[in-house]
């Protein structure tokens, strides 16, 4: 005889956690993820308040959550939360994916970098190795992606920002993965780069770093993290002649795909996804 609790539809729940939380793309990717490949979860938005992210966890946890997507301003206090940390999340200092562990305990990775890494990879056919890369931006944002864009073995990686201390800082943090230096914008003036990857904030507010112009070889990249619109990264790349030039919705849906299989073992096809996706958003 069959046990009727064989047929109790089992639906693993899953999170994104940050503030805020509204305009998240992450629940309409994981579950065109899920649709894609048939898999029974449940993925929702969860704004948390700033102090009251331990909490939050833990209540996801005892209901039964499988794992959680964590963004801005929770990637660090999600570090120190979680009890193992995979190399990459350990270097970036910040956690985007947790999983929920059978033994109770948290598991902590960092997708965004490999995100951007097979963003560009697979979406722009752009190979990092041996290339001259240059990193806009000393923050999170910034510090979360260099570990995995080092491992690619560029010929040499620089990190600009406006407080030329805190690139430096951040490429001594990184001395140990490759060819990494730090400095200012007004030292940019006798280089030249193949890919540019803006990770500032200042296209969330409308602004541009001051950048010299030949900045980009002619058959180069310029990358903005952000996505949504053509920010003045993007506008200015353009007017530079910039072969190819990206914003950053290749990487969100390709660091989703790196949570999801972390969690359910399963590689979404990301290309479907970010087809919809761009219909959706009209960008
Ligand atoms: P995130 O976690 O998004 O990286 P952050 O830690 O506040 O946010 O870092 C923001 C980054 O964008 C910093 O590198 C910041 O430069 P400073 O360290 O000098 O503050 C950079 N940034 C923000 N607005 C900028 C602007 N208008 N021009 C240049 N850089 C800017």
């Amino acid at each position: 005889m069959t046990d009727i609790f064989d047929f109790e539809p089992r639906i693993d729940e899953y999170a994104v956690m940050g503030n805020p939380i509204q305009h998240s793309k992450s629940p309409r990717i994981h579950m065109l993820f899920a649709e894609q490949t048939r898999q029974s979860i449940r993925y929702t938005a969860i704004q948390v308040d700033v102090g009251g992210f331990k909490q939050a966890v833990g209540n996801f946890a005892a209901n039964k959550g499988k794992g959680l997507n964590i963004t801005v301003p929770f990637k660090e206090e999600a570090w120190a939360l979680v009890d193992t940390r995979s190399d990459r999340a350990e270097r970036a200092g910040a956690v985007n994916t947790i999983k929920f562990l059978d033994n109770g305990q948290l598991y902590g990775d960092n997708t965004d970098g490999i995100g951007l890494v097979n963003d560009l990879k697979s979406h722009y056919q752009i190979e990092i190795k041996n290339k001259q890369v240059l990193l806009m931006g000393a923050g999170g944002a910034a510090r979360g992606v260099l570990a995995p864009l080092l491992d690619e073995q560029p010929a040499a990686m620089v990190v600009v920002n406006r407080t030329p201390g805190k690139a430096k800082e951040l490429a001594e943090h990184f001395a140990g993965l490759g060819n990494i230096s730090g400095c200012g914008y007004e030292h940019l003036t006798a280089q030249r780069f193949d890919i540019v990857i803006n990770a500032t904030a200042a296209s969330l507010h409308g602004e541009l770093p001051a950048l010299p112009d030949q900045l980009v070889s002619a058959e180069g990249c310029c990358y903005d993290m952000m996505y949504g619109q053509q920010t003045p990264f993007m506008q200015w790349a353009a007017q530079q002649g910039v072969k190819t030039i990206a914003d950053g919705l290749g990487m969100l849906v390709e660091q989703a795909a790196e949570s999801f299989y972390i969690w359910r073992n399963v590689r979404p096809d990301t290309r479907l996804v970010l087809d919809v996706l761009r219909k959706e958003l009209a960008v």
